[in-house]
């Protein structure tokens, strides 16, 4: 007989528009899904500060003790056209209320592409948000008419690579670097 088990997935609420969602997690936890706001580098500052070393090297591949002002608000002002970036945040008041999750989606020059990298908080894994999030990049790609997603992954992140599986990507071995595997889905 087929196992019951379902994968671990938030329950969503549309809130209309400007676009946000309320999410219900798994674990009866509640937080916010909306696009990144140019207001938000100053918290993406805060919250990175929650981040294990290794979740750094597997989102940035690199280690980084913080986010400098610049590179924080290269990452909160977006071009609207050409990128989406979300955000996950607590549902808490204000000082208190982090980003615990980002997931992000730029076209490149050529066009028909588009470069994803996410990162969800340690305390906030395996509650299906990364799922959730990959597949608002996946929809937003296809509006855009886009042939392909694509990653880049250390090939030592078991977590990542699985959750690539999960969603249909493709492997693929980089043999100038082989530290890294290329994760892509045609759409
Ligand atoms: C990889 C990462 C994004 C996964 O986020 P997440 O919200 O926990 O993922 P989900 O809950 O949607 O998991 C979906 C599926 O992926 C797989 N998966 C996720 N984490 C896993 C782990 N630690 N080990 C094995 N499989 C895992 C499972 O198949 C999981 O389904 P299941 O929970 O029903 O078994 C998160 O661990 C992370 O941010 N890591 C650090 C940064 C990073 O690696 N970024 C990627 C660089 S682009």
């Amino acid at each position: 007989m087929a196992s019951s088990k379902r994968a671990a997935r938030p329950v969503t609420h549309h809130l209309g528009k400007p676009w946000c969602e309320a999410l219900e997690l798994p674990d009866g936890r509640r937080a916010i899904l909306r696009p990144i706001q140019p207001v938000d580098a100053g918290l993406l500052q805060e919250s990175f500060k929650q981040l294990t070393p290794e979740e750094i090297r597997f989102r940035f591949f690199r280690p980084l003790k913080g986010l400098s002002d610049d590179f924080a608000r290269r990452l909160a002002e977006i071009d609207r056209d050409e990128a989406l970036a979300l955000v996950v945040v607590e549902l808490k008041p204000p000082p208190e209320a982090l980003i615990v999750a980002v997931a992000r989606c730029s076209v490149l020059s050529e066009g028909d592409s588009a470069e994803f990298a996410i990162i969800v908080g340690k305390a906030w894994t395996r509650q299906g948000l990364a799922t959730l999030l990959l597949k608002r990049l996946i929809e937003w790609c296809r509006r855009k008419r886009l042939k392909r997603l694509y990653g880049d992954v250390l090939d030592d992140n078991i977590a990542m690579l699985a959750l690539a599986d999960s969603l249909g990507f493709q492997r693929f071995h980089d043999p100038d670097d082989p530290e890294v595997v290329r994760v892509e889905l045609p759409l």
